[in-house]
C-alpha cells in the first residue's frame, strides 16, 4: 500500500539489523503515521495484545517475527526450552485469531527440521519472512477472485455504482499488504468498476472509523462512514449491493468468527437478500473446531467501551470518558456468524461455499 507515494508493508525487519522488526503502530492512525521498532519477544507480545498491530493476518505475521526475536536472544544450551516458553507466551496475547497459533506452529515445525541453534535461528527467520510474503501473496489472490463477485453485481446494475458494506478493518492494515475484504475492492477499482463503500465505525475500538476510512482515502475509493447501527436501515433502503467482511477464525465447517457486530450484519443481509461474503486466507481456517460455538471469543477491557481516544481540534491527543467510570461494562471483541448466513468464502484459491464438503475439497492438503 502506498502512503504519500511510498510503498509500505505493515511489518518488516530492518535490512541492516534483522534483530529489529518495524511495525506501524495503528493506535495513532489516522492522525499520525508512527513506525515502532520491536527488538524483543515481550515487545511483540505487547504490540499484539495492546493492538499496535491487529487483524488476523498481521497478528500471524507478527507472531512469526516474534518467534524470530525470541530466537535471537535464546541461549544455545537452552534453545529448545526458551523457544517452547516463547511459543506458549505468545499464544496468551490474543485468543481468537487462528493465524496466531498457525504461525507459531509453522515456525516450530520449520525449526525442528534443523540440528544446531544457529541453523534453527536461520530457519526461523526465513520462515517468518515466508509467512509475511505468503500473506501478501494470498491477499492478492483473494483480490482477483473477489473481483469477479463485484464485476457480476456491476454488470447486473449496468455499470452503476456498486455499494459495498464492510465491518471493522479487514484491509491492508489487518494483513501484511492488500487486505482480505479490501483486496477485491482494490482489484475491482483497478478494473474500472465504480465502487462506493459503507464503512461501519466498529465500536468500541473504531477500526472502521480510524483505519478502514483512512485506508480507502489513501486509495482514493469513495466511502461513507456510518454508525454500526445504521447497517440494517441502509440495507432495507436498497443502498447495499454486497456485504464483504474478513474473519479471524473460520471452522472447517464454515462458521465465521469476526469483529463483534458482524453477525448482526449477516442477519440483516439475509433478511434483505443481500449477498454476504467473507474473505480469508487459508491460514485462518481452524481444522479442529467443528462448530463456531467452540471458537474462543476474546473479552477485552470494559474501559474500551467507556472511554474514547482521539484528537482535539488543534491535534492534541486526548482521551475522554463517555460513561461514568465505575459503570460495569462487558466488551466481547468477536461474534460468530453461522455458515448458513454466509453466501460464500473468498480465498486465495477461489470462491467456495461455507460448508465442510466444499472447504475440505479445496483445502484438503492443508488439514493439520
Ligand atoms: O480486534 P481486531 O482489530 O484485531 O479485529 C480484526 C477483525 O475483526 C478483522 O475483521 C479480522 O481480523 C479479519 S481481517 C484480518
Amino acid at each position: 500500500m502506498n502512503i504519500n507515494g511510498q510503498h509500505y508493508r505493515t511489518i518488516w525487519p530492518l535490512e541492516k539489523d534483522r534483530n529489529t522488526v518495524c511495525i506501524i503502530d495503528q493506535r495513532h492512525l489516522p492522525h499520525e503515521f508512527v513506525i515502532e521498532k520491536l527488538t524483543s519477544l515481550e515487545q511483540a507480545w505487547q504490540a499484539i495484545r495492546e493492538m499496535h498491530v491487529r487483524g488476523a493476518g498481521l497478528i500471524g505475521a507478527t507472531a512469526g517475527f516474534a518467534m524470530h526475536l525470541a530466537a535471537c536472544r535464546a541461549g544455545d544450551s537452552t534453545f529448545a526450552d526458551d523457544m517452547e516458553k516463547a511459543a506458549k507466551y505468545l499464544l496468551t496475547s490474543r485468543p481468537t485469531a487462528k493465524n496466531l497459533s498457525w504461525a507459531v506452529e509453522r515456525i516450530e515445525k520449520a525449526m525442528n527440521r534443523e540440528e544446531t541453534p544457529e541453523a534453527k535461528r536461520q530457519r526461523i527467520f526465513q520462515t517468518a519472512l515466508a509467512i509475511a510474503d505468503e500473506d501478501a501473496h494470498f491477499c492478492r489472490g483473494i483480490g482477483e477472485h473477489g473481483r469477479t463477485v463485484i464485476e457480476e453485481i456491476s454488470k447486473g446494475k449496468e455499470g452503476r455504482t456498486v455499494n459495498i458494506l464492510t465491518h471493522c478493518n479487514a484491509g491492508w492494515l489487518a494483513f501484511v499488504d492488500y487486505g482480505s475484504a479490501t483486496a477485491p475492492i482494490y482489484a475491482a477499482r483497478d478494473a474500472g468498476i465504480d465502487i462506493h463503500v459503507w464503512v461501519d465505525e466498529t465500536r468500541p475500538w473504531n477500526q472502521g472509523a480510524k483505519l478502514t476510512a483512512w485506508e480507502l482515502a489513501q486509495e482514493k475509493i469513495a466511502h461513507t462512514l456510518i454508525t454500526d447501527n445504521a447497517g440494517g436501515h441502509i440495507m432495507q433502503s436498497g443502498e447495499v449491493d454486497l456485504v464483504l467482511v474478513g474473519t479471524d477464525r473460520t471452522t472447517h465447517t464454515g462458521d465465521v468468527a469476526n469483529k463483534i457486530g458482524t453477525y448482526l450484519k449477516a442477519l440483516a443481509a439475509y433478511d434483505n437478500g443481500i449477498p454476504f461474503y467473507v474473505a480469508l486466507p487459508s491460514s485462518t481456517f481452524d481444522w479442529k473446531i467443528d462448530s463456531g460455538k467452540d471458537i474462543p471469543i476474546e473479552i477485552r477491557s470494559g474501559e474500551e467501551i467507556m472511554r474514547v481516544e482521539g484528537r482535539t481540534d488543534d491535534g492534541t491527543p486526548a482521551g475522554v470518558w463517555i460513561a461514568e467510570r465505575h459503570t460495569r461494562a462487558l466488551n466481547y471483541a468477536f461474534d460468530i456468524t453461522p455458515a448458513r448466513l454466509v453466501t460464500g468464502l473468498i480465498t486465495e484459491r477461489g470462491i467456495l461455499k461455507a460448508d465442510r464438503q466444499a472447504i475440505h475439497a479445496m483445502f484438503g492438503d492443508k488439514i493439520a
